[in-house]
């Protein structure tokens, strides 16, 4: 086995364990099919509307559901919406799936945890779940969404919005791999939310599917 390789595999080993300390990508992301664009096919979702959250289809309250089929990748982006409630906070699951769905990668300069750069509402935040004004919403198993995360679908699944307490919103788009090495790959800024470089967690040679 060649060096690179190992390393490669040592990573993706890593990054199917745990989210680690993070550093700039030296994983590669691998390319997969993306031959029919991932559509909804039913779900109690709202439809995008401007000031909306980015996202075709907008899975917002507890309960609510988006059915997903397709081959290609799609973006989650995420909202804690902490100025409306903050506790527990129960993430939205994946099921229903039927061939292939893998967490590919995760984007948009942070994860929740992350230290801000100037906090969006309320009078301070120390992370992205929440401020001092209002309070903090807590995962309550240690998930850690960045801002996007990014999937790979190449069949069927359904995501639902499982909120309580500690309220969130995600925003569900098809997306292509161009968009997403765009992402992953944006400079930090010194000011707003761009605080770091994000993340394949799909590198070609690693030990991946981490679907489970
Ligand atoms: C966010 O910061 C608050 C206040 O310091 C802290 O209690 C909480 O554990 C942090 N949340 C996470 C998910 O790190």
């Amino acid at each position: 086995m060649q060096m690179t390789t190992f390393v490669n595999l040592a990573l993706g080993l890593l990054s199917c364990a745990a989210a680690s300390p993070l550093e700039p990508r030296s994983t590669t992301f691998t390319h997969r099919a993306e031959t029919s664009e991932v559509k909804a096919t039913g779900g109690t979702y709202e439809d995008f509307k401007p000031g909306y959250l980015a996202g075709t289809w907008e899975v917002f309250k507890r309960g609510e559901y988006v059915d997903l089929e397709g081959t290609g990748y799609i973006r989650v982006r995420w909202e804690i919406e902490y100025w409306k409630g903050v506790g527990p906070m129960y993430e939205p699951t994946f099921d229903g799936i039927s061939g292939t769905f893998l967490f590919v990668a995760g984007g948009g300069g942070y994860q929740i945890t992350d230290t801000p750069q100037g906090c969006p509402q309320g009078t301070g935040c120390k992370n992205f779940t929440g401020s001092n004004e209002y309070g903090y919403t807590y995962p309550v198993d240690g998930y850690n969404p960045w801002h996007n995360m990014y999937y790979y679908l190449d069949g069927k699944v359904t995501i639902t919005n499982h909120e309580a307490g500690g309220l969130y919103n995600v925003g569900v788009q098809a997306y292509s791999y161009d968009n997403i090495l765009s992402d992953i790959n944006t400079a930090p800024a010194s000011s707003g939310n761009l605080i770091k470089y994000g993340y394949s967690y799909d590198p070609k040679e690693g030990s991946c599917p981490c679907s489970s």
